[in-house]
């Protein structure tokens, strides 16, 4: 049995917290991951329960066996893809332990949670500024892959965010920005891409992290501003507890496949965690993700955060049609989770106007919001482009057909019951 602190940035607290005990034990194909809140932490009128589930009750100790043993809010702490390959590589290994990898993994982590015994190697993080990355970006060559730009960053021992594509965390204009590259899959145009579609979702009455675009020698990088963690007046940074969307739908429901793997599930999750006013910024995520084709839309791409006053929908990121090489950007027919309660993925216009009954938006506004997205998207993408310094790109293939003809409103009222 190997046992971990569990350490939590309280809300407006500068310094962390020990919430409690982790411990993963079990036998060889069943593990058995244990959780207990310590005896200080239960005393602190400050305390809040790490999430509304798996770890509600303060009392008793909290078991799992699923997912290795880990807690889903300790998994979204947990690196993986680019972060993950590039601790094995600073360490010279092929695997870790999943207690090894959030011992060892960089002080970056999404939220306000860290997994650990010494929580001042996390504390001691201290990010690149951005200039330095841009120089690394001025000095390697163009046939070196973006994995480059963190590698010769020799003080950087990973990220401990997760997702695929080659990013790290820097100090850009005096707080933490997540600067993302193309991966190894991508056209190089996709953080142009990205920049795009966030700050179209912006302008489209989204609430999503603020972006800007750089290059350097034809490489580009988009920079999303953290949403979790930000420096006060004091210098001191602060973090707020975070949980995934697949958190907040249970790793089960969240798996590819999985009937409950939808909008509405994810919705009504976020109500029994205190989540408020959520359900119309929703069904705009998901209409925006259907208008600019990003079917990359699985629940690690949706957050919460933990405010003073409770759990609250994050920001949105991560908005980005895959576009692989070639810069081809592919019609996309289904996003990853599903639109209607049914779990059909279909990322058509019907699913959208038939989904917003469900999500409390009426129909004429619903089909108006369709309708000003989408013509917003196609007035701006060029123009955006350009005002970046870049040439344009396609613009999305997705193509709004004329409701009216398709689906007329009594088909909400033969639905209605
Ligand atoms: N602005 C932000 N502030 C704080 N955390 C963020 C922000 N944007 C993303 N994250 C966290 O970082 C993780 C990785 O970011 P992101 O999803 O943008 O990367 P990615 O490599 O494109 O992912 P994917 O593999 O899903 O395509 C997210 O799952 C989320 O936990
Ligand atoms: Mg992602």
């Amino acid at each position: 049995m190997s046992r971990k602190s569990v350490w939590i940035w309280l809300p407006g607290a500068t310094e962390p917290t020990m919430a409690g005990r982790f411990s993963l034990g079990g036998y060889p194909g069943r593990p058995l991951g244990e959780f207990q809140y310590g005896e200080a932490y239960l005393a602190h009128s400050g305390r809040i329960s790490l999430d509304q589930r798996q770890l509600l009750r303060f009392k008793g100790t909290a078991r799992t066996t699923d997912y290795g043993g880990l807690f889903d809010i300790f998994r979204d702490v947990r690196p993986e893809g680019f972060g993950l390959d590039m601790l094995y590589r600073r360490r010279a290994v092929t695997s870790m332990s999943d207690l090894d990898v959030l011992e060892y993994s960089a002080g970056d982590a999404v939220g306000a949670l860290e997994v650990c015994d010494d929580i001042q190697a996390k504390m001691d993080f201290v990010p690149e500024s951005s200039q330095t990355m841009f120089g690394v970006m001025e000095e390697l060559e163009p046939s070196q892959s973006n994995a480059h730009i963190a590698t010769r960053l020799e003080r950087l021992p990973s990220t401990s965010l997760g997702g695929e594509r080659p990013k790290i965390t820097v100090l850009h204009k005096g707080q933490l920005w997540i600067a993302k590259f193309a991966g190894s899959k991508d056209d190089p145009s996709s953080p142009l891409r990205e920049y795009l579609c966030m700050t179209l979702a912006a302008m489209a009455g989204i609430d999503a992290a603020q972006v800007e675009f750089v290059q350097r020698r034809g490489r580009g990088a988009v920079l999303v501003k953290r949403f979790d963690r930000w420096i006060d007046a004091a210098g001191k940074c602060r973090r707020m507890h975070f949980a995934s969307g697949a958190t907040m739908l249970g790793a089960a429901t969240a798996s590819r496949d999985a009937p409950g793997r939808t909008y509405l599930s994810l919705a009504g999750n976020a109500l029994r965690w205190g989540v408020a006013g959520h359900m119309a910024e929703l069904w705009r995520r998901m209409a925006f993700n259907v208008l600019v084709g990003n079917g990359d839309d699985h629940p690690r791409n949706h957050g919460f955060l933990r405010r003073e006053g409770g759990w609250q929908l994050s920001p949105a990121y991560d908005i980005a049609p895959y576009t692989p090489h070639g810069g081809q950007a592919l019609e996309v027919k289904a996003l990853s989770m599903g639109l209607l309660r049914n779990g059909d993925a279909g990322a058509n216009a019907d699913n959208l106007l038939l989904a917003a009954r469900q999500f409390g938006i009426g129909y004429g506004e619903a089909n108006d919001y369709l309708d000003n997205a989408y013509q917003l998207i196609h007035e701006k993408w060029g123009g955006l482009a350009k005002d970046a310094g870049e040439t344009p790109l396609a613009p999305p293939l997705f193509k709004l057909p004329v409701r009216p003809e398709r689906m007329p409103e009594p088909v909400w009222q033969k639905t209605r019951r």
